[in-house]
């Protein structure tokens, strides 16, 4: 097989940024696709093609460049990447996209593959929303079933009036769901390759506002859930026969574990793994893509990661300039710095949540 020189990257995003960064520890070169000129990963990545996701000419000059390609982007078009994966190294496919790009699908596809997922019902317009409503009763979570991301495209119904709250969604297909009343939410990253799944320590996502805002390993102190959530997620994987990437999140409640959603790509509550594990989820996907060996991860010490929003940034560099031992400050070098779009974040090795209650969490915003 032709040696892999170069990694393409569909996306030049932070997730990108970040792959691109452990690809150039290994000594393999990338090249990123993304619209934007002064995109995150184009400061790393050796060459950066400026196009857009949804212009097949753009994608095929990415996979031209490259002799393997990936994704950081849950949102690339099937009828682009599809012709493209049969001509070109694109070894994860279009599958786990495919069945991770409609919410509808996507439970489905965990129910059959042996997950419990919360109880849901498609929803195209106000009968079928009362219909849905009807089966699954209140409260409830109704959401967009494509394109949407960090809490956009959903709105949690808890009594019949809340039900105008749907309008302004069911001009677009939409998914009703079951809402859980969960212990706490949790998510784990797994990497395969035909030989053998390796997954990273799971950790507990705290989110404000719909964006993840903490993510701290171990995600709890009892290893009985963890390892059941650990030991069904890589058979799912195996069984839906993916390989590459894969992050999954769920909701814990009762010692009972529910699937949320999944995404074929880095995930950010796995930016911890960077100092928090012996490897990370940006290396080991460069690996697989480059057909090394995969390395099996162990935790180093708990951790707490911490998202950096735009109103924490400037918080964030002061932190960066203290140079504080085991706290490593990370900024995607973003352009433009808006409240609630993720700016960068920070890794505390070594530290649990209570710690992280007492001794920083006054610092950022609340
Ligand atoms: N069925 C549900 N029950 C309770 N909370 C939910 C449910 N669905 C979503 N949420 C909350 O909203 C957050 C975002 O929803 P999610 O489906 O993960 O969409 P996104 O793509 O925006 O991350 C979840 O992390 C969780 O906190
Ligand atoms: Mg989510």
């Amino acid at each position: 097989m032709k040696k892999i020189e170069t990694i393409g990257i569909i996306g030049g995003g932070q997730l990108g940024l970040m792959i691109a960064e452990q690809a150039r520890l290994l000594g393999v070169r990338t090249v990123c696709l993304d619209p934007a000129e002064d995109a995150p990963a184009a400061a790393v990545c050796d060459e950066h093609i400026v196009g857009r996701f949804d212009d097949p000419e753009a994608v095929e000059e990415l996979c031209r460049r490259s002799d393997t390609v990936t994704y950081e982007f849950e949102n690339v078009p099937g009828d682009i990447l599809v012709p493209l994966c049969g001509k070109y190294d694109i070894p994860q496919g279009y599958k786990p996209l495919y069945d991770s790009q409609d919410r509808l699908r996507e439970k489905r596809n965990a129910r059959e593959h042996g997950l419990r997922t919360p109880r849901f019902a498609a929803v195209d317009d106000e009968a079928s929303l009362r219909a849905a409503v009807a089966e699954i009763g209140l409260p409830a979570v109704l959401k967009t079933r494509t394109l949407g991301y960090d809490g956009h495209g959903q709105a949690v119904l808890r009594s019949e009036a809340d039900l105008a709250k749907a309008a302004p969604l069911l001009g677009v297909p939409c998914i009703l769901e079951e809402f859980v009343p969960f212990d706490y939410e949790a998510s784990i990253v797994m990497v395969a390759d035909r030989e053998r799944v390796v997954s990273f320590p799971i950790g507990r996502n705290i989110h404000r506002e719909g964006i993840l805002d903490l993510c701290i390993v171990p995600a709890e102190p009892d290893a009985d859930v963890l390892d059941r959530m650990r030991a069904q997620s890589e058979r799912f994987m195996r069984s839906c026969g993916y390989e590459g990437i894969l992050a999954i999140e769920y909701f814990v409640r009762d010692g009972e574990i529910y699937f949320n959603e999944m995404a074929p790509r880095p995930h950010n509550s796995g930016h911890y793994t960077i100092e928090g594990s012996t490897t990370n989820q940006f290396r080991e996907l460069v690996r697989y893509l480059v057909r090394q060996p995969l390395e099996e991860p162990r935790l180093v010490a708990p951790t707490v990661m911490k998202n950096i929003l735009g109103q924490d940034l400037e918080t964030a560099q002061r932190v960066a300039a203290e140079q504080i031992e085991n706290v490593y400050v990370h900024l995607y070098g973003k352009s433009e710095s808006r409240p609630k779009r993720k700016m960068g974040h920070i890794t505390f090795v070594g530290m649990d949540a209570e710690t992280y209650a007492r001794d920083w969490a006054a610092r950022f915003v609340e």
